[in-house]
């Protein structure tokens, strides 16, 4: 299969895939195959999965499941290109399919709860061509579970509102979890975002803060309370547990016994992830979204600057830097962003933009509140200053190749009026924000913007913008949720949500952004039953497309599951990380 002039390898299309059927679904001349699954051994003494007898201590040496953030980076001690290291979120798990409703539940959560955290795993394959596989018993494969210890770094570091009766110094964490999205830094670590954390707490149900995170003074659904006191800001001495999660974690993937960061100068939110960009004067600048229905999207500037001998100073530029938060403002009269998705007279759904300060120069830029109240209450802080209310940015992530933010607003079905920048009431399929750092300065406090994508799909009638190029030549797609960039500078969109919205299956799709072609999609991959698209990593030199597949069969119970995803006869669907490459090309 000959590469085009575009250089990935070239794909047919797919047509969209109805939501209700369980299969893997690549262009032709494709295949696919997974690259590692829900419980398969990581480590020599590791067991087999047995999805009939699975227990916690199992559980904490296998791969965990659901799947989301994915990346694979070279090793760096194999010149051939052939052994890679996998960087791998578990965003949470199906219990209700993944253990039988007679297991004890105690031992059921145990397993829940190490089927959580993430997974560094090595890798390798025959030629580049071929397909990966992983190591078992790798010398860098490790789970990060809830009793691995991560180090508090930044403004919250140290400060009473972290401190527990477990770590009267507030600086240990025990875990981390809700990871969904992440990115990959110069210097070679993982950034990881904790999302959904609130899921998890008991909280004492007064206040403002527990209420703006979504934390409730109710019994949580996993149940992690009746396990371990610290998951209760009702037991005495672990009233600021939750403060230390909701952060953007680093982990340094080649060091297996290196500890993992938390990272509080980037803000406390409910972090899709965090993807960084080193700006001209050698500042280091992470986007990160919140993903929540009118919450806000975010960058921080490192004080220090990159340097590109220094591994061990790069691991300290996400300590110390300004925070902002941002604000958009449209240029077409407010008539003409009437709420249904309809371009403006201009051609566009574009203006301007500034970043709002919340730190600068380490001190807090908001009235009332002290440098450590917005590290860890950065929602509450962002409040203060009037940032514009976005339709849930998901993955945000520059091009390395034109310094152009791309932000996923993956949905907003509470939206009940639109502006430029999130112009759909009820936004059911979402769209694809870019922005242009004024000047080209990744630190400048003002940039341009433009919509990308407004999402939908404009065969069943849906008011849709493709950057002007023919809607009727587009694959639909709908709930953009995670970002990526092949070598050539095109972005890949993975989604989470079609089925609900235009009715398809989720799925993988390559969106052209230069050139006459600009706006083009085309999908690549749809993902089984019930199941969405995570990862995504392309590698367009050696032709292929890595995804995680996430939830398959969710809405199933133990004796009916939905899903038989990865079609190896198994019993129950388990979560994997496939790669999808060219028939001909593999061996
Ligand atoms: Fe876990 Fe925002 O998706
Ligand atoms: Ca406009
Ligand atoms: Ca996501
Ligand atoms: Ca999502």
């Amino acid at each position: 299969i000959p590469f085009t002039e575009d250089g990935f390898v070239g794909f047919q299309p797919i047509a969209p895939v109805p939501a209700d059927r369980d299969q893997v679904t690549v262009p032709a001349n494709f295949t696919w195959t997974p690259i590692i699954r829900w419980g398969d051994p990581l480590f020599a003494d590791a067991p087999e999965f047995d999805p009939n007898n699975q227990c916690a201590t199992a559980q904490s040496r296998q791969f965990g499941y659901n799947n989301d953030y994915t990346t694979i980076m070279l090793h760096p001690n194999f010149a051939n290109g052939l052994r890679g290291v996998m960087f791998v979120n578990h965003e949470y798990t199906n219990p209700e399919i993944m253990v039988p409703p007679s297991m004890d539940k105690a031992e059921a959560r145990a397993i829940s709860q190490n089927a959580h955290g993430l997974t560094v795993v090595e890798l390798v394959r025959e030629t580049v061509y071929s397909p990966w596989r992983y190591i078992k018993g790798g010398a860098l494969n490790r789970r990060f579970l809830l009793d691995t210890t991560f180090e508090l770094t930044g403004p919250a570091a140290g400060s009473d509102l972290v401190k527990t009766k477990a770590d009267p110094e507030g600086r240990w964490v025990k875990g981390t979890f809700a990871n969904c999205s992440g990115g990959v830094t110069p210097w070679g670590t993982v950034l990881s975002g904790e999302e959904n954390f609130h899921g998890y707490f008991v909280g004492k149900g007064k206040s403002a803060e527990e209420k703006r995170y979504g934390i409730t003074d109710k019994e949580t659904t996993h149940g992690w309370e009746l396990d371990d006191p610290r998951f209760s800001a009702k037991n005495a001495g672990y009233e600021n547990e939750s403060h230390r999660f909701g952060y953007v974690v680093e982990v340094d993937p080649f060091n297996p016994t290196s500890t993992p960061k938390k990272r509080t100068a980037l803000g406390r939110f409910k972090h899709e992830g965090a993807n960084v960009i080193i700006a001209q004067n050698g500042k280091v600048v992470a986007y990160s979204g919140d993903d929540e229905r009118f919450d806000y999207l975010y960058k921080f500037v490192s004080k220090n600057t990159y340097r590109s001998w220094d591994r061990a100073h790069n691991m300290t530029l996400l300590d110390e830097g300004d925070l902002y938060v941002a604000k958009f403002s449209g240029n077409s009269p407010e008539s003409e962003i009437d709420g249904t998705g309809k371009t403006p007279s201009d051609g566009k759904f574009d203006g301007t933009g500034e970043w709002l300060p919340l730190i600068k120069d380490g001190k807090s830029m908001v009235p009332g509140m002290t440098v450590e109240q917005v590290a860890v209450f950065t929602r509450l802080a962002a409040d203060l200053v009037g940032p514009t209310k976005m339709d849930r940015c998901e993955d945000v992530e520059p091009s390395l190749h034109t310094g152009k933010v791309y932000v996923a607003c993956t949905n907003n079905s509470k939206r009940e009026t639109a502006d430029e920048v999130n112009p759909r009431v009820k936004n059911r399929d979402g769209h694809v924000v870019e922005i242009t750092e004024r000047g080209g300065d990744q630190t400048n406090t003002k940039f341009d913007w433009n919509l990308l994508l407004v999402a939908g799909d404009p065969r069943q009638g849906d008011v849709t913008y493709f950057s002007g190029f023919p809607v009727d030549k587009v694959s639909p797609i709908s709930c953009p949720d995670n970002v990526a960039f092949d070598e050539m500078g095109n972005l890949w969109i993975s989604t989470d949500g079609a089925p609900d919205g235009i009715g398809y299956a989720d799925g993988l799709f390559r969106v052209q952004l230069t050139g006459p072609e600009r706006g083009k999609t085309t999908q690549f991959l749809a993902v089984p039953r019930e199941a969405e698209t995570c990862g995504p990593f392309i590698n367009a030199r050696d032709g292929y497309a890595v995804v995680a597949v996430q939830h398959p069969g969710e809405d199933g119970t133990w004796a009916d599951q939905h899903s038989a995803f990865p079609y190896e006869g198994n019993t129950v669907p388990r979560p994997a990380v496939i790669q999808a490459l060219p028939v001909r090309r593999w061996g």
